[in-house]
């Protein structure tokens, strides 16, 4: 069941949601050569904290941590280590999810540490264009299915490829509610869109035609591209509005 949201819940999942935004844009000073996954999460735990909110991820069906820490070959799901140090070049996705007075927001972007090759810093570029193309299209009316076919449309002329077996979701209530949202065109996402939906869109993206991936078995989360190629990815928590759509994960000023 897709859960349409009232007026008092789009409220408290809007507060959330600039908070998830705001924990980025204050961890991005701590984005630098050097730097360790582990500090980036208790970084971002005490901020989240300090808002009043609690970070989602944190024992969500196990997870260790506060944050997703996801990089290069790392489709999602990275787990904070101190042991992962961020070097010239890598990319990192930072993806966070908190709830403030029981309502979740979640967002993520793809960072650039250092100096990347320009082959690289394009792919992370339409990546996020193709987040946002996506996004464009969204309004009451209109089929899910549609959103997924611009995206998958928008990467493919670059040989990158929509990630299958990971996708968005309904969110606001709890973490992961339906609709599953997927990148790509599928009927089963053939869901007619309604004022006052609240779900992610955020498309995982790989450097490579092939869109497969691989779970560790050894810690049970992380997402790895199968071929090794890179991955990035962008996501927003969107409202669709009487008319059109709004982002709810943009930071305040
Ligand atoms: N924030 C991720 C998402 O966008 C989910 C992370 S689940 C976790 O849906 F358990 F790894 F935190
Ligand atoms: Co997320
Ligand atoms: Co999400």
């Amino acid at each position: 069941m897709i859960i349409i949201k009232n007026e008092t819940q789009i409220q408290g999942i809007k507060k959330a949601s600039v908070i998830a935004a705001n924990t980025l844009i204050y961890l991005e000073q701590f984005l630098h050569i050097g730097q360790d996954t582990e500090t980036l999460n208790e970084l971002a735990h005490k901020y989240i904290k300090s808002q009043n909110s609690i970070p989602a991820p944190l024992n969500y069906h196990g997870f260790p941590k506060s944050i997703c820490t996801s990089i290069n070959n790392v489709v999602c799901h990275g787990i904070p280590d101190k042991k992962d140090i961020l070097k010239n070049g890598d990319i990192v996705n930072i993806d966070i999810t908190v709830i403030y007075e029981g309502y979740f927001g979640d967002t993520s972007k793809t960072y650039i540490i250092g100096e990347a090759d320009e082959d690289i810093k394009n792919f992370v570029k339409i990546t996020e264009d193709s987040m946002y193309a996506g996004i464009k299209i969204l309004k009451p009316g209109i089929l899910l299915s549609e959103m997924g076919k611009t995206i998958e449309k928008f990467v493919e002329p670059f040989n990158y490829s929509v990630v299958k077996e990971y996708g968005g979701h309904g969110v606001g209530i709890r973490f992961h509610e339906e609709p599953h949202v997927c990148h790509f065109y599928t009927k089963s996402n053939n869901i007619k869109l309604q004022t006052g939906m609240i779900f992610t869109v955020e498309p995982m993206i790989n450097k490579s035609k092939n869109w497969r991936v691989h779970t560790s078995s050894i810690d049970g989360w992380t997402v790895t591209t199968k071929d090794n190629s890179l991955s990035a990815q962008f996501e927003h928590t969107v409202l669709i509005t009487k008319d059109s759509y709004e982002i709810l994960t943009l930071p305040s000023i």
